[in-house]
This record gives C-alpha cells, structure tokens and sequence, in this order.
C-alpha cells in the first residue's frame, strides 16, 4: 500500500498513554500529524497532560484524545474514523503483577483481534504499525548469537517442554512471547487477506529512555530497575546477561518512519535493540556509566556475591547479541548514543519524583 503522509488525514495510535505509546505520539506529532491518541482514562491526568502538552509546543502536528478500551468490541471504532494509519502500541502487560499470565496472553489476542477488526471497519488506514517484542524474536540459543528480524520465539522448540500452551496460566514469559508471535501472524494474515493495509512490527529490546509522566515508572520494568540503582540499591535484574538497550525515542520515531516508508512490506518487522555492543552492557557496566553521569550518587549495582563472581570470572552469559541495523539502513533511523539514553531516564526519574537518589 502507499506510504502514509501527514497531510493524508489523522493515524491513531492505541496504548497511546504508556511509556512506548507517549513517545509514538511524540514522533507523530513531531512530523506534523493529527493524532488520535487512544487512552483506558480521559479522566487520569497522569495518562493524558503530557499528551495534550504537546498540543501548546513548537511541534506542528497536534494531539485528540479519545477513550478506547483493547477488551472492548468495537471501541476503536470511532477514534480510527478517516485514520490513515494506526500504530498499535497497547497491551495489558504485566508489571508489578497488574496482569496475570493468562491475562497477558488473552488481552495480547483479544485486543488486536478487536482493533483489527476496527481498522477493517473504517476502511481508510493503509498501514498497521504492530508493537511486537524482542520476545517474539528470542529463542535459546548459545551465548554470542547473534539475532536478527528472521528469528522467530517458535524457532527450535521441538523438544523444549517449556514451550505449551499448557503453561500459559502459570509461565508469564512464556505466555507474553507466545501471544507476541500469534498476535504479528495474525496481523499479517488479516492484512493479506484484506488487501487494503499493510502490517509492519517492531520488535523492540530493553526499553530505556525519557519517561514523560509518573505512570511510565512501571514496578519491574527496565527503567524502574534503573531508577532503584540511582537509589543505591542493588540491580537485581539482568546481572546473568546483558541488557541490551534501545531508546524509546528510537521506538517511537521508527514507527513514525514506517508509516512514511515506501520500502516496509506487509509482514516485515523491524528489531529495535541496542545499535552496536556499546548499548550491549553487563550490570557492572551499566553502574560503571551511571556513576560516570550522575557523579553525586552514589549508584547501586549488583548484589555483592554476584559483583564478586562477575569480576572473577568475568561478564555473564554474552547474550542476547541483536542490532537494529535493518531500522538503521532501510528506515534512516538514527539511534541515541547510550550515554544519552541512560543520562534521560535517570534524569527524567528524578525530576518526576520517581526516584529519591543516593546523594554522596
Ligand atoms: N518497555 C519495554 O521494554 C518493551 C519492550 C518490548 C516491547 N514492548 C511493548 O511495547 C508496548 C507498550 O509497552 P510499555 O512498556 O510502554 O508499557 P505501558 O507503559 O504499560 O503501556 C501499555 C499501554 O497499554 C494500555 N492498555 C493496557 N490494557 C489496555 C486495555 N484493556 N485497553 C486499552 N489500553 C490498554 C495501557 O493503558 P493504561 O495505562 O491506560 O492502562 C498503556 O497505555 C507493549 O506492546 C509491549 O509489549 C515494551
């Protein structure tokens, strides 16, 4: 299908209030959009201010709020009316335990089957931006592999017992990868059949950068691990392996890029992760280059027993290895340094409110 421009008409965007969805907005909004930014709560003003923010910045496009509900037949109805594109970002995750297991898969399902459906309605939208995941990419492989766009979550599960939709109900990751895969064949298949819009995914890695309001501090998230190591506590997460970082800038302003692509096909899928082994960090590294920023704080890092073996036995597991080359060379995305990206999400944090920081 043709490329989308701003002047087209309004693009929606779905989960428009989280921390991927805001900066999906921003994008958007950025090259001069209309966007009909969709959100659970037009009464929370912790999900919708900053949005409507950028209705009184220099950017030339501008924000509409409207309410949808992912669980709801039919309720994007109205916000994708005359949408040239819908950039679907939204999912029930499962941060800090908000959503089960079975939750996460069936939400994942349910609420792109129903805004599926909704862009089928309309009948104007000619591209369908899918926010996918890394986990529908990663699959065990041995440390030094290196992943790429033709990686599926499904690859070499032949024989791994962990991988069944029996264990949807009690295995969270395994039911977030699973619904992740589903949900990007499903797309492509309904896009294909339909023939009048394309499905493109992203697949995005460790997601760090600017949070834009309070609410993007998800317990258990990446940037709520950072924010509690600009606390002196210690990292628990992600000390066995690396965190592999890409910015949430880059997470939006690629989706934005998509829409405008004359290149994207349907079915393809873009990996958003770090842009080379510099956004490729152990833990100790990841305290290395927040204690080089934020001189004044006295940064936590890994527990004691495990600081002691990384630096015995050197770095953990070297995994996962991905790189967002194909973003970079067919998108023209160009990536945040990682020194930028962590500096704004510990910034960001702390004057939001979000983290009380280990002054020395
Ligand atoms: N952050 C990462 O590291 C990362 C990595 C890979 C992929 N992703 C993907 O990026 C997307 C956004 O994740 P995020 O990290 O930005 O999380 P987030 O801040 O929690 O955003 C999730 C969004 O989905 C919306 N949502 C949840 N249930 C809904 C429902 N029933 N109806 C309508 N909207 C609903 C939420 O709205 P409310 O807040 O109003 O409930 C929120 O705006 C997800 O698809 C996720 O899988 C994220």
């Amino acid at each position: 299908m043709p490329a989308v421009r701003a002047s087209d008409g309004p693009v929606a965007v779905t989960g428009a209030s989280g921390y991927v969805g805001s900066h999906v907005v921003v994008a958007l909004v950025k090259k001069g959009y209309t966007v009909h930014a969709c959100v659970t709560q037009l009464d929370n003003p912790d999900k919708t201010e900053h949005l409507l923010a950028l209705n009184k910045s220099d950017y030339p496009g501008i924000v509409k709020l409207f309410s949808g509900n992912l669980l709801q037949e039919g309720s994007y109805d109205t916000p994708f009316t005359d949408c040239t594109a819908v950039l679907h970002a939204g999912t029930p995750m499962g941060y800090g335990r908000a959503n089960n297991p079975r939750q996460i898969y069936d939400g994942a399902i349910n609420g792109t089957k129903n805004v599926l459906n909704s862009v089928k309605k309309v009948d104007t939208v000619r591209r369908f931006i899918y926010t996918s995941s890394f986990s529908a990419i990663h699959h065990p492989m041995k440390p030094g592999y290196v992943f790429t766009e033709k990686d599926w979550a499904t690859d070499n599960r032949e024989n791994d017992p962990n991988w069944t939709k029996d264990r949807i109900d009690v295995d969270g990751d395994m039911a977030y990868s699973m619904a992740k895969v589903e949900c990007e064949h499903m797309a492509n298949q309904f896009a294909e059949k339909d023939g009048r819009f394309d499905v493109i995914s992203v697949c995005p890695i460790a997601v760090l950068g600017p949070l834009l309001s309070r609410v993007h501090e998800r317990m258990y998230s990446w940037q709520w691990f950072l924010g509690r190591m600009l606390a002196g506590e210690p990292c628990e997460r992600q000390w066995n392996a690396l965190w592999n970082i890409v910015d949430v800038r880059d997470v939006g302003e690629s989706q934005a890029l998509m829409i405008e692509s004359d290149v994207c096909k349907n079915g393809w899928r873009y990996q958003l992760s770090a842009t080379d082994e510099s956004g490729e960090i152990d833990a100790l590294q990841l305290q290395a280059h927040l204690q080089k920023l934020f001189p004044h704080i006295n940064v936590g890092g890994p527990p004691d027993e495990i600081h002691k073996k990384i630096e015995k036995y050197g770095a953990v597991f070297q995994a996962p290895i991905a790189h967002c080359d194909k973003a970079r060379e067919e998108l023209g995305l160009k990536t945040h340094t990682i020194e930028d990206t962590l500096y704004e999400t510990g910034k960001t944090m702390i004057d939001l409110g979000l983290v009380n920081p280990a002054l020395k």
